[in-house]
């Protein structure tokens, strides 16, 4: 990613040319140079920089700071290198320090002076602050396009385990019994919250800096709401001072991108376990997993391992950029160009989990046999056999020691609750009547959480069409 070497240096012209080295005496330190250079990295701010430099011209051209044929040829000139830059047929310099520098100056060498005129009423500081918005915007909606399809494919496999039985667990010991379709839209509801904070953070940066120039503004007769439509923004920021300082919105994403993280972490834990021998619950396909060199038996979970390795990239640039910005005083300070690296490499890494996820999780093979067997082991039933005591008019602690007995009973002789006998059971209750081995199965025990957000089988489904409805209203 780091390719500050890479790029041509000009320790002989002098410091950054006719783009702000009137009052320099010598060229800038060749270290210097590379150290103070964002080129290799905030090159990919191309696009929004183009799109930000033309509606600027255009704005200009509409409030007669420019003439309409001098945005043209700008304009023009913007959309040529545009297309060179994905031809990669553009140059960066190191020595033209950053995306802007470098696009500005190729104008220039493109249509002539009157690119020089571009830059009129505005700064590099209101620039970046509104590439890095636009960027962020872009980023969003291509998130959220992934996060759709994975959660459209975690819905569609909770339709189909709507009604298959898995442990569920607390402690991760076997508590209750629930269906696989209702662990699945569990992680459903945790991509939903995700979706409607990315979406909360897309609505408050939508605000366009343009105008606010270096930080008070600029004394040209702009149009803020025109560039601002123009570029589809809501509307235009409100403080000239903290349009080109505030970075509120970057840590926000990350702080929304390390929740997402953590909640792709959560489930590669449990595809981690499910998959080993000790659960065996699931099967992931082939394509996803990859062998030891050593151990010719060994299927390794690497996708869910390696999503939730990053997770700790996602967080530690959520903690660098708070870290950023902590003591920086009002306004732009260069310390703002390191918010850029952090962000790129958080989308890129949230962009990629998402997009292992929506191809793997589909894939997911059940063991259906092996969940019921492992809810069957567990006691996991016992809960429900309290409740069943409580219907019976015993209170619910009294129930809750009653049951306690029992499975000690079971444990001393390595049986499961619905082994022991009426007679057994009755020792221990008078009440227990022979309608209790109904409650004691793990699909009565599924089926009797009937009730909205539970975990029976017509419940799941219900929740699963619901869940798919509002997945398809976005
Ligand atoms: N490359 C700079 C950044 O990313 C652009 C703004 C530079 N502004 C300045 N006053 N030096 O923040």
């Amino acid at each position: 990613m780091n390719k500050k070497n890479d790029l041509p240096t000009s320790s002989s012209t002098p410091a950054n040319g006719s783009l702000w080295g009137g009052r320099f005496q010598e060229p800038t330190d060749a270290f210097v140079e590379r150290f103070n250079a964002s080129v290799s990295f905030d090159q990919r701010l191309y696009a929004q920089d183009i799109n930000g430099s033309i509606a600027h011209a255009e704005m200009l051209a509409a409030t007669h700071v420019l003439t309409d044929e001098e945005a043209l040829q700008i304009t023009t000139g913007l959309l040529a290198i545009k297309s060179d830059i994905e031809a990669g047929d553009f140059i960066w310099l190191q020595a033209r320090e950053d995306v802007h520098m470098n696009i500005e100056a190729a104008l220039t060498e493109k249509i002539g002076d009157v690119g020089k005129k571009l830059h009129t009423g505005r700064s590099r500081n209101d620039q970046v602050a509104t590439d890095i918005r636009l960027y962020m915007r872009d980023a969003i909606d291509a998130i959220n396009v992934k996060l759709h399809r994975l959660q459209a494919g975690i819905i569609e496999l909770a339709k189909n385990e709507a009604a298959t039985i898995m442990p569920g667990f607390t402690h991760l010991q076997i508590a209750q019994p629930v269906t696989f379709g209702h662990h699945l839209l569990a992680w459903n509801e945790m991509l939903e919250r995700d979706y409607t904070r990315l979406c909360d953070c897309r609505a408050r940066l939508n605000v366009c800096p343009l105008g606010a120039a270096a930080l008070a503004g600029t004394t040209f007769p702009i149009d803020r709401e025109l560039t601002a439509k123009k570029l589809g923004f809501d509307r235009p920021s409100n403080n000239s001072l903290d349009s080109v300082s505030d970075r509120d919105f970057a840590i926000e994403f990350s702080a929304c991108a390390s929740i997402t993280m953590m909640h792709l972490s959560r489930f590669a834990e449990e595809m981690i376990l499910w998959t080993s021998s000790q659960f065996d619950f699931i099967e992931l396909p082939d394509r996803f997993c990859t062998g030891s060199s050593i151990m010719p038996q060994k299927k390794n979970p690497d996708v869910p391992e390696l999503v939730r390795g990053k997770t700790g990239r996602v967080y530690g640039h959520l903690m660098g950029l708070l870290t950023l910005m902590k003591s920086q005083p009002l306004a732009y300070n260069k310390d703002n160009q390191e918010d850029k690296e952090p962000l790129f490499d958080s989308v890129d890494t949230l962009l990629d989990c998402l997009h292992a996820y929506a191809d793997m999780v589909p894939a997911i093979v059940a063991k259906r046999d092996n969940m019921r067997a492992a809810a069957a082991k567990g006691f996991a039933t016992a809960t429900d056999l309290a409740d069943y005591l409580v219907r019976k008019g015993i209170a619910f602690r009294d129930s809750h020691a009653v049951v306690g007995q029992a499975v000690a009973q079971c444990v001393a002789r390595d049986i499961d609750l619905p082994e022991l006998s009426l007679h057994e059971l009755q020792a221990l209750c008078p009440s227990i009547e022979d309608d209790v081995f109904g409650v004691l199965t793990l699909d009565g025990s599924v089926a009797a959480r009937d009730h909205l957000g539970g975990t029976a089988p017509r419940r799941v489904l219900e929740a699963a069409n619901k869940a798919g409805q509002n997945l398809s209203t976005r």
